[in-house]
């Protein structure tokens, strides 16, 4: 039997998969292309946090504008697209699995979707990041029976996915708020749903395609889902009084806290301590304190009993909450976000591409007899 030195056997902890230039995490702090996420959150908007991710720098106004107006212009269902759209189920359905599915079909709806030349991915990269809000926005639509809502081309992509989602303009307040998620979610490394979205990639196949394996994979609960998870949580306890009795014995079951705990932060997700200001703030004004008062009272009792911090998802799924935003629909408002660092992340692929196989350490058996189906 091969045996390979060094073999990593759970989780790929601690490898070096790629070199990349997009972002980076160094104990506590996270940049993207060298600016660190707290000045991004106060300073930038997810649309200037996309051109920076795809192009390593900062715009010039007028490069800022072009920007925007091309991707804005993305954030339309054709007619077509929507019609098999509204074929789809929606009942008992995961907004994600229906992401999933949607950006698949869009697919099939671009008759450019196998371009993978530099122009072909750039095409399909606004394509994409414009369209990922309207397709979020129209799942609830549709599963409300409600009419799909037409995006404003000369509004953000925060600001269109309040409105096609809701049918009203939304606060402007609400909208920065919703707008710097958004930056805080754009990019993180190689995480589980970017490193599906390379790998796929990795062999030449389609942007789509890639796109698809990295929803698959943010959908999961010890990734993006667990943004939902934690909201359905803190419904569970109900009240600040009962939160710290049942974190503790949720933990003495060895059950897992969601939105606790990360594999590359150790000493606090930087992210995490942004959201948390923004949960307090924007719970207490609409009036859901307790569950800022319930998230800080898990948060405290999970760092004295475990050592472990909140990452991204614990104080996001407040924030949402406050938003009126349904609970399913967290996840896929990561992906809407997410978006733009797995297309940073492709388009990088693709510059210095070799396709991944790692290998498998062989742990079964070894020389078996075969027997005929009669002898077993
Ligand atoms: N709640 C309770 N215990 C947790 C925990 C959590 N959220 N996260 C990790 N732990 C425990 C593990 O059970 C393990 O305990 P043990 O040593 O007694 O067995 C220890 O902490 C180390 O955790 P490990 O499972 O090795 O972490 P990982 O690096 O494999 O996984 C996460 C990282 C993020 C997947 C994990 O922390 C987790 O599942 N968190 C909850 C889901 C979540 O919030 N995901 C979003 C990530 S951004």
């Amino acid at each position: 039997m091969e045996v390979f030195e060094g073999a990593i056997d759970r989780g790929l902890e601690g490898i070096v998969a790629c070199s990349t230039g997009i972002s980076s995490i160094v104990d506590a702090t996270l940049t993207y292309r060298g600016f660190n996420i707290e000045d991004l959150a106060d300073h930038s908007t997810f649309e200037e946090t996309t051109f920076l991710l795809w192009n390593n720098k900062l715009p010039t106004e007028m490069e800022l504008t072009e920007f925007q107006k091309k991707l804005r212009a993305q954030q339309v269902i054709s007619d077509p697209l929507l019609e098999r759209l509204k074929e789809l189920p929606t009942d008992s359905v995961h907004p994600m699995s229906w992401l999933r599915t949607a950006v698949s079909i869009a697919g099939l709806f671009d008759s450019t979707a196998d371009d993978i030349s530099i122009e072909g991915q750039k095409d399909k990269a606004f394509r994409l990041t414009g369209l990922m809000g309207a397709l979020v926005a129209a799942f609830e639509r549709i599963r409300q029976k409600q009419d799909i809502v037409k995006a404003h081309p000369d509004k953000s992509i925060a600001w269109n996915f309040l409105y096609q989602l809701k049918g009203e303009t939304p606060d402007e307040e609400m909208v920065k708020v919703f707008d710097t998620c958004l930056v805080l979610h754009a990019d993180h490394e190689l995480n589980c749903s970017t490193f599906a979205s390379r790998v796929t990639t990795s062999s030449l196949s389609d942007i789509y395609s890639a796109i698809v394996s990295a929803i698959g994979a943010l959908k999961g609960p010890l990734h993006g889902g667990a943004n939902e998870q934690v909201m359905r949580m803190l419904k569970k306890i109900k009240t600040v009084d009962a939160a710290k009795e049942w974190v503790t014995e949720a933990l003495a079951q060895k059950k897992k806290i969601m939105g606790m705990g990360h594999r590359v932060y150790k000493n606090g997700d930087p992210r995490a301590k942004v959201l948390r200001k923004m949960s307090e703030s924007l719970t207490k004004k609409v009036g859901k304190g307790h569950y800022y008062e319930m998230s800080a009272l898990i948060d405290e009792t999970v760092k004295e009993k475990k050592g472990l911090l909140p990452n991204v998802d614990f104080y996001s799924a407040t924030v949402y909450y406050s938003m009126g935003i349904p609970l399913d629909l967290y996840t896929p408002i990561f992906a809407t976000s997410r978006i733009s660092g797995w297309l940073a992340h492709i388009m990088e692929q693709h510059t210095n591409n070799r396709i991944y196989r790692p290998r498998g350490q062989f742990v079964g058996e070894t020389h078996r007899t075969w027997k005929d189906l009669k002898d077993r």
